[in-house]
């Protein structure tokens, strides 16, 4: 079957290691000649890249995969695929609960999808959810974006953390080699991005599972190293890292960032409690006088630094004045950001069979509290920007406001400003800030720099 006429249409749930998949994926689809189509409705193939990290994530995927599975009874053309963390959690599950579904596909076979696609063009209905060796991707990825990239360094997750998902559903960790990551590093500082995020559900673990050491003994690949290794980039401007685990930080590391000029003074480190016994229970590996220690490391090198985690409220058997230490670890750090939570059991994990389980009022009525005292913070910690000069790279347009533009300044906030997409995309502009909200910026450019000729 010729697919040259075919159009795609991706839709993807969850965390940016999704999105990176997408954009893969996406990327292969094009290689066979798909196109793509902006509306699901005219597409010839829907691929869902889905996300079971709570309850409602996996829900959301059901009823959006139930129009287009009664579409497919009309049309049978229609190629409809569920890829990603509920395809890898479900299995043979989803094609009885969804006979429409051509292919169920787990997050190691994205890079997969031609080979699992063209058996699906010959008539199968394929499930690929055996765990597998990631092997490098060959193909370009479709980026959204054409000034910011992700980059995976390591795939999966070795952590037990008792409520989590993704070791099931991401298996065991694998890292790329530093050569690799460098070449599709250098290969998009020459397509003229200028900023990468490198990613990791632990970025922390990156190398403990590559060969080699040094005479000490020391793994000669750790997360560190591969950052001064990979920072003197040509066009890339900007390095970002996510997502870190307190178990692991190292002084090391935040000394390379103060140091390396590229890397962003932003750090993403969850705590998911600031209580040492629920800690322990959800088996995080450190405590809240040790997290406490890091943050302040960090300030002790960048006192302006950003901080942004993420927290869970309501795990099993939470107290109030264990909620509590939650709070008052929120209100002491003063957070830029902080994905918060409430705690939804997932299957194969071993907290989803505790007996302690809170009720839903309890879950949410934190959950609104944590949220209240979060955005206390964020609008606090937004105050320093005012009257200051950030220098903020262009993104793109700002979709409320077209005479506006959007981008970032290093620590991340979400900054506007009045000017023209097509002459600033992807420029780092100087922009003094009018106006502070808690999650975003408003300023006007002090100085445009010229677009230096590669
Ligand atoms: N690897 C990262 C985060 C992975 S999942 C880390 O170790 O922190 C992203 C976030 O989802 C987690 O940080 C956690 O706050 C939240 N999360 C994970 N499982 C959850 C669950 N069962 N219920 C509620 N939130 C959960
Ligand atoms: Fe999940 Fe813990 Fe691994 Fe993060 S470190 S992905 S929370 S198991
Ligand atoms: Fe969701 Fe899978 Fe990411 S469960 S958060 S998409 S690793």
């Amino acid at each position: 079957m010729t697919t040259s006429n075919r159009h795609y249409h991706i839709i993807t749930f969850g965390c940016q290691m999704n999105k990176a998949d997408s954009e893969r994926m996406a990327g292969i689809l094009e290689d066979m000649g798909f196109k793509w189509s902006e509306d699901p409705n005219d597409a010839d193939l829907i691929l869902y890249n889905t996300c079971t990290i709570r309850d409602n994530a996996e829900h959301k995927v059901y009823s959006y995969l139930g129009r287009q599975a009664k579409r497919k009874q009309a049309e049978p053309g229609l190629t409809l695929i569920v890829a990603g963390c509920v395809a890898q959690q479900e299995g043979e599950a989803l094609l009885r609960r969804v006979p429409e579904l051509d292919l169920v596909m787990g997050p190691q076979h994205a890079n997969r999808l031609q080979d699992l696609l063209t058996s699906v063009l010959n008539g199968n209905q394929v499930v690929a959810t055996e765990s597998v060796h990631i092997m490098e991707d060959i193909t370009q990825p479709r980026r959204d974006s054409s000034v910011t990239a992700w980059v995976n360094i390591i795939y999966g997750c070795n952590e037990r953390c008792t409520y989590c998902v993704v070791p099931n559903v991401r298996g065991v960790e694998q890292s790329r080699t530093p050569e690799a990551i460098r070449a599709e590093m250098e290969e998009l500082g020459r397509q003229g991005y200028k900023e990468i995020t490198l990613l990791g559900q632990n970025i922390d673990a990156y190398g403990r599972d590559l060969p080699g050491t040094t005479p000490e003994g020391r793994n000669l690949h750790n997360f560190t190293d591969l950052l001064y290794y990979v920072h003197d980039i040509p066009g890339i401007e900007r390095l970002r890292f996510a997502t870190s685990h307190p178990r692991y930080f190292t002084e090391r590391l935040i000394k390379a960032c103060a140091e390396l000029p590229k890397v962003c003074e932003h750090f993403h480190i969850p705590f998911q409690s600031g209580d040492n016994e629920l800690l322990k229970a959800m088996s995080r590996g450190y405590t809240h006088e040790k997290y406490r220690r890091i943050i302040d490391t960090i300030r002790r090198y960048m006192p302006d630094a950003s901080i942004s985690g993420d927290a869970i409220v309501g795990f099993p058997g939470e107290t109030e004045a264990q909620f509590e230490n939650t709070l008052k670890l929120v209100e002491d750090i003063g957070f830029d950001l902080l994905n918060t939570a409430a705690y939804s059991p997932r299957p194969g994990t071993p907290a989803a069979l505790w007996t302690n389980q809170l009720s839903e009022e309890v879950k949410s009525d934190r959950l609104q509290r944590l949220n209240h005292l979060v955005n206390v913070k964020a609008s606090e910690r937004s105050q320093r920007y005012m009257g200051r000069i950030e220098d903020v790279l262009v993104e793109d347009q700002n979709s409320k406001d077209p005479t506006q533009v959007m981008g970032r300044t290093g620590g991340n906030r979400l900054t506007f400003f009045t000017g023209e997409i097509n002459q600033l995309k992807g420029q780092i502009v100087k922009v003094k800030i009018t106006e502070v909200r808690a999650f975003s910026l408003t300023g006007e450019p002090v100085e445009v720099r010229q677009a230096v000729p590669v």
